[in-house]
């Protein structure tokens, strides 16, 4: 019986732990600031605007990317995973093809000295 009691408190120690635990992560996530971007469009004149430029079917126009994605809670959540997969997958492809491509992986090249400052990795 007690050994009962102390596995159904623990399991509920656990789900509360979790709860918490995932309620500060979105919080930390969502006040992040933006990271500075290396973009030309010069680099990527060979790809058509709507290719990146989605909001150009939804008619909100040329507004800026990362602005939209970040004050949106349920875009913010994802701008990181979003955005790594749109750059980077575009890159990897044309660099397997044999093109020349953008960054694939250094962080840097993409998001330049903020790191730094950001105290994330090079
Ligand atoms: C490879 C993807 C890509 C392509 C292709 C592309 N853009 Fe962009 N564009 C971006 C990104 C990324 C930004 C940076 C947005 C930001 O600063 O939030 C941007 C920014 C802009 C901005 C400034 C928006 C603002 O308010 O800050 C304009 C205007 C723009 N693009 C127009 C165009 C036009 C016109 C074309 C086609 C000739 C084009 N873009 C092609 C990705 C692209
Ligand atoms: C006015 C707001 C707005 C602007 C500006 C905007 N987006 Fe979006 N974006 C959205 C919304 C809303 C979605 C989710 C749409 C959906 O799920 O169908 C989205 C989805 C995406 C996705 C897909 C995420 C997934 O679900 O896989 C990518 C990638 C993306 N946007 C990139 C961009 C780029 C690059 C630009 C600028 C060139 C841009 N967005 C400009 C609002 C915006
Ligand atoms: C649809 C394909 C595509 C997408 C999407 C794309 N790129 Fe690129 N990018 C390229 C190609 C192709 C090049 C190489 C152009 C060249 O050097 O002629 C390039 C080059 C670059 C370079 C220059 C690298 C250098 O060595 O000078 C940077 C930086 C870059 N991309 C950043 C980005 C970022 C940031 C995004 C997302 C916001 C993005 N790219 C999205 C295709 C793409
Ligand atoms: C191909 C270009 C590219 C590379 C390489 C890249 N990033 Fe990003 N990253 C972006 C773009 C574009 C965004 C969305 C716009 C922004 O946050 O300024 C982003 C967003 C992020 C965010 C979320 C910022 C926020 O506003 O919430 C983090 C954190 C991040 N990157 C870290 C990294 C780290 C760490 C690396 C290296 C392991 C890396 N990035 C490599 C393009 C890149």
């Amino acid at each position: 019986m007690r050994y009962r009691t102390l596995l159904i408190g623990s399991a509920v120690l656990a789900v509360t732990a979790a709860a918490v635990l995932l309620y500060w992560r979105d919080r930390l996530v969502l006040a992040r600031p933006l990271l500075t971007i290396n973009f030309d469009h010069h680099d990527h004149g060979a790809v058509k605007c709507a290719t990146c430029h989605h909001n150009f079917f939804d008619k909100t126009g040329r507004d800026s990317c990362y602005f939209c994605h970040k004050i949106r809670p349920e875009l913010a959540r994802t701008i990181e995973r979003d955005f790594h997969t749109f750059c980077r997958d575009c890159h990897t492809k044309m660099r397997d093809a044999g093109f020349k491509s953008g960054p694939v992986r250094r962080c840097a090249q993409c998001h330049g000295e903020a790191l730094w400052t950001a105290g994330l990795p090079p």
